[in-house]
């Protein structure tokens, strides 16, 4: 990253999204105990891999200050992380864990907590620099995994693509300039409840992506 880039990470204090810092600022209240603030990126500087999620689970990331750590979706990522040799060490749910990421960084397309999980258009917007700022200081990104449709279509606007150029689609590999972009359904309680995603299809995709890491 040159000196002047714009950051990958929001201030802890960022005011850009109204209502996410009212929901920060009333969960600081309710567990001041808790991260409460933008989550910051996990992984590897030199990753050849960024996965984006959507935004922290509020006992989840919010929480623990590491994206996707202490709740479901987390469990299921991280175990996948290791099965592909994307992670040493072993994954504890808090962030002292000493997990490292192989070849591999991890963040969100929303930095803070929404409400409901479900972040509004405006904070997306509002956010996408810090995802830009992400996918240009990587030096030796190749492929981002994309957790879901909201990711996969902040990524295409990060990086200047209409949503048109590429559809989501679970396993669907897009030639996006110099880098992949790989679809999954989100890694979600929702999603492996329901059999929308199932284990074995996560596990595929990542067979998919380590395949193009090697090539
Ligand atoms: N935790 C995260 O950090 N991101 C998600 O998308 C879901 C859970």
């Amino acid at each position: 990253m040159t000196l002047n880039a714009p950051s990958p990470t929001p201030d802890a204090d960022c005011g850009l999204c109204p209502r996410l810092k009212a929901y920060r600022d009333q969960n600081r209240a309710a567990h001041p105990d808790w991260f409460n603030a933008p989550v910051p990126c996990f992984g590897q500087e030199s990753a050849e891999l960024l996965i984006v999620g959507l935004a922290p689970g509020v006992t989840g990331a919010n929480r623990t200050a590491r994206p996707f750590t202490g709740d479901w979706a987390g469990d299921l990522l991280y175990a996948t992380l290791d099965k592909f040799g994307l992670s040493s060490g072993t994954y504890g749910q808090h962030k002292d864990d000493g997990l490292q990421l192989v070849n591999t960084m991890i963040t969100n397309a929303v930095r803070c907590v929404p409400p409901q999980n479900k972040p509004i258009g405006a904070e997306m917007n509002a956010c996408r620099g810090f995802l830009k700022a992400r996918l240009d200081s990587l030096p030796n990104l190749k492929i981002v995994l994309s957790l879901g449709k909201i990711s996969h279509d902040n990524v295409l606007r990060a990086n200047g693509q209409k949503l048109s150029q590429a559809k989501f689609a679970h396993g669907a590999c897009h030639k996006i300039g110099d880098i992949t972009l790989i679809d999954s359904y989100h890694c979600s309680r929702y999603n492996t409840n329901t059999r929308r995603l199932t284990p074995q299809m996560f596990e595929d995709v990542f067979a998919l992506i380590t395949q193009k890491l090697a090539q």
